[in-house]
């Protein structure tokens, strides 16, 4: 054998053996899975319109199933003890039921959990200080968070790379023709769709009384009145002008008055403030969604209310001064009835039909 013929032998040899090592490592081939992106069937809320746009993150329903395998997969945690779930559950709207969230270390982190519900319809920002600008990149803190998941990102990547299911997922959700084009920013983008169809409201008592499927009794009247202050003859009980329909939420931030404060500094969560850095904006926070309000107790950033009697004790009774209390809470004037209409109105915000959706629950 010439010399030549060998060396192309050997160069054969090692094409080979380096193709055999493509398909079993992280290189791995997966074009032979078809790839073919459909609509995942959406459904919004009534009266709610479409949600904003994410161009860069189309939705498909192999992005969703992605995405809802990861919330739900201890894979994102350190030790494979927690998940997204661990502190969204879908049975408290996505929240945790605890003033404060327990890590995969059994640390204790120093603000409530959040409702997912409708969270698809916030544009200014993600947590409670909104700093993270969309849910495509808020996905990516968790996972590095020492009091959350507690592992990092090119760990994770490992992981799902090697996983017997993951890399298929990932082809269907995102077309990807190896497994080593399987990163965060894909995981985190598929979260997000998943996230988006974390819907609710549009099987209200609210909602069905404004297509006039429903008709409110006197209290529920006065108290959606009073919550728009659209009634003269009643007090303007302020909700509305924070907690907006059709979400009943904001995206924008206030000081809802929860701590007294005579400068920036004595707030001893600086909310907002941390994030932007303008004195104006220290104490404040999101106004969540006060749909379902019934299963995210505790209340507030930092669960100090327990129950919703307590929240309307604050608003009308307990308000603290600082130089940017909001003045939509600083003169809440109403009697305990006043008061009781507006919580008789809070129960028409009520709607679990979000529980029927099977594409909510944990796959596994
Ligand atoms: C250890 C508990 C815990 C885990 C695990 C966790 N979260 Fe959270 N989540 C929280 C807390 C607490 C907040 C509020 C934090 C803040 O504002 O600083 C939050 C806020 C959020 C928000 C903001 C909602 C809004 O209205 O602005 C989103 C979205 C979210 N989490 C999604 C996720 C996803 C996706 C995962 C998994 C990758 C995850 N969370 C894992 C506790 C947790
Ligand atoms: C000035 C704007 C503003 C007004 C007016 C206002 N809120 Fe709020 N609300 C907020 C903000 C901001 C938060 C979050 C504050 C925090 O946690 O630090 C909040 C939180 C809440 C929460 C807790 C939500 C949760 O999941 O923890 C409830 C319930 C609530 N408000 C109900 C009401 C009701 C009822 C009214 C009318 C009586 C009202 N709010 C008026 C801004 C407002």
């Amino acid at each position: 054998m010439s010399f030549r013929s060998l060396s192309y032998m050997i160069l054969a040899c090692l094409v080979v053996t380096a193709y055999a090592c493509n398909q079993e490592g992280d290189e791995g081939d997966l074009r032979n899975i078809a790839y073919e992106p459909r609509d995942y069937p959406l459904v919004t809320p009534r009266s709610f319109g479409p949600l904003p746009e994410s161009p860069d993150n189309p939705m498909t329903y192999d992005g969703v199933q992605l995405g809802r395998h990861l919330f739900y997969d201890p894979i994102l945690s350190s030790d494979s003890s927690q998940s997204c779930s661990s502190c969204h559950k879908p049975e408290f709207a996505f929240t945790d039921g605890k003033a404060f969230s327990t890590g995969v270390t059994g640390q204790t982190g120093t603000r409530s959990s959040m409702s997912l519900l409708n969270v698809a319809y916030f544009t200014k920002g993600m947590f409670w200080d909104g700093r993270s600008a969309t849910l495509e990149t808020q996905a990516l803190e968790p996972v590095e968070n020492p009091i959350e998941l507690h592992d990092s990102w090119p760990n994770v990547e490992k992981k799902l790379r090697k996983h017997p299911k993951y890399p298929e997922l990932f082809r269907k959700a995102f077309g990807i023709s190896s497994k080593s084009e399987i990163t965060r920013d894909l995981a985190a983008k598929a979260m997000a769709q998943f996230q988006k169809i974390l819907l609710t409201g549009g099987n209200s008592r609210y909602v069905k009384q404004l297509n006039g499927e429903t008709f409110f009794d006197p209290d529920e009247q006065d108290g959606m009145e009073m919550y728009f202050n659209t009634n003269p003859a009643l007090p303007d009980a302020q909700c509305g002008h924070c907690h907006t329909a059709p979400t009943f939420s904001s995206s924008d931030y206030f000081n809802n008055g929860l701590d007294s404060a005579g400068k920036p500094e004595d707030f001893k969560d600086p909310g907002r403030g941390a994030v932007t850095g303008i004195p104006l904006d220290y104490g404040r926070f999101k106004a969540t969604t006060l749909f379902n309000w019934h299963l995210t107790a505790p209340y507030m950033h930092d669960g100090r209310f327990a129950t919703i009697e307590e929240v309307m004790d604050h608003y009308t009774l307990h308000v603290k001064q600082a130089p940017n209390l909001d003045p939509n809470v600083a003169n809440l004037k109403l009697n305990t009835r006043q008061r009781n209409k507006v919580i008789a109105f809070l129960k028409t915000l009520i709607d679990t039909s979000y529980l029927q959706n099977p594409d909510i629950f944990s796959p596994f």
